[in-house]
């Protein structure tokens, strides 16, 4: 495996002959933070910024996939397939064992892919990299593999290669969406219902905290161990009980003297958190924008004092909004520890507050605030050449 110098890849991109190109989506989740990986309910859905990908064939062993964006080449021979020390490499190769291990065969290819996700920004750049890769590959050698097999891959990929034991939300969303509206994904049965993300004269706008404290994934792998351990205690006098989902505060209760407080904090978060996701689902079918906007400044609240993944940016962010008639709710949005709020706000708020936000924002933390509006999009496609 090899990564070569900058030289050489205006040729390689010159000489590209697209047989195939495939956008893939971010996402944004509007409620549902840390309930994936507890089988718990999500409300995602992908947004209209992706990263695309171009695809040809090459008939050689060898595969050149060439991030623009980075202006990095990574090369490798597709019969010797293994890990990286470099994390956005873990991610291609990731996919491609993932596959591999499926029993499906690819032959030599070439990529160039354009990102137009902010990195690091909690709308899951890192999904729509492996399902946009999972997709091309799978229409370009015809590997029959159903749309719910990209997005396993796509997660198997992080808990391997990446090293992230993410939950299903992001490629399921990144792959799954459809145009105009959110998902309510229930993580256990994997069942999933369309909800029209109807939300009149209110959008999405995320703020970017523009930081990404290094925390995140080793904070996100003891979230989900918490998690576990309190599964396991509760088991103990609940044999049904195998993930979150099932426990009820009852069961939380009476074990509580027997796990630590952090992990007896963590459970009643995630237990709160599905509570809230349903009661947005009916809020939102309903049109109660204001209830909506209530349970995700009530997600907000567990996520900083009982699961602990904000950070002071994203606080500040979601505490400055509650002065803001116009915004109904904001929260910090993904994994955490940075990246964006999402606020849901009334259009002719927007200009006002992205505004005021950004210099409050810059005068209490010197950091420059970015803002962009999401709009519910569709997953994972081809694009006509
Ligand atoms: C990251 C993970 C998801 C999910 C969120 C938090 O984005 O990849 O699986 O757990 O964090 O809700």
């Amino acid at each position: 495996m090899s990564t070569q110098t900058s030289s050489s890849y205006s040729q390689f991109v010159a000489d590209f002959k697209t047989e195939l190109k495939v956008t893939s989506p971010g996402r944004i989740n509007l409620i549902g933070e840390h309930t994936d990986y507890n089988n718990g309910f999500v409300l995602p859905t992908a947004i209209d910024k992706h990263i695309v990908f171009q695809f040809q064939k090459n008939g050689t062993d060898i595969c050149n996939v060439y991030s623009a964006t980075f202006d990095k080449m990574l090369q490798f021979n597709i019969n010797q397939v293994s890990e990286s020390d470099k994390e956005w490499e873990n991610y291609i190769l990731g996919v491609i064992n993932q596959i591999q291990l499926r029993g499906k065969i690819i032959g030599g290819f070439d990529c160039i892919i354009e990102s137009y996700l902010p990195m690091g920004s909690g709308i899951s750049s890192s999904a729509a990299l492996e399902c946009g890769l999972a997709y091309g590959l799978n229409e370009m050698f015809n590997l029959g593999l159903e749309k719910f097999d990209l997005v396993k891959i796509g997660q198997k990929a992080e808990h391997t290669y990446v090293g992230t034991q993410c939950g299903i939300m992001d490629q399921f969303a990144s792959v799954m969406s459809e145009s105009g509206h959110v998902i309510l994904l229930d993580c256990e049965s994997i069942d999933h219902q369309l909800i029209p993300a109807d939300f009149g004269d209110y959008q999405v706008l995320l703020l970017n905290t523009n930081v990404s404290h290094n925390l995140a994934d080793s904070a996100y792998n003891t979230r989900v161990s918490e998690c576990a351990s309190v599964v396991e205690a509760i088991a103990k006098n609940n044999p049904e009980v195998t993930s979150l989902r099932q426990a009820t505060t009852e069961m939380l209760a009476a074990v509580k003297g027997t796990i630590t407080p952090v992990a007896y904090q963590r459970a009643k978060y995630v237990l709160e958190e599905n509570n809230r996701v349903e009661k947005a689902v009916v809020a939102l079918k309903e049109g109660k924008l204001k209830e909506l906007g209530a349970l995700m400044y009530g997600s907000h609240d567990g996520l900083q004092n009982d699961y602990e993944v904000s950070c002071a940016e994203l606080d500040f962010l979601a505490a400055f909004s509650k002065d803001y008639d116009q915004v109904l709710g904001a929260r910090m949005m993904g994994g955490g520890f940075g990246g964006c709020t999402i606020n849901l706000i009334h259009k002719d708020g927007v200009e006002a507050f992205v505004a005021d936000a950004t210099k409050a924002y810059k005068e209490k933390f010197n950091i420059d605030l970015t803002s962009f509006t999401a709009v519910p999009s569709q997953g994972t496609a081809t694009v006509s050449l």
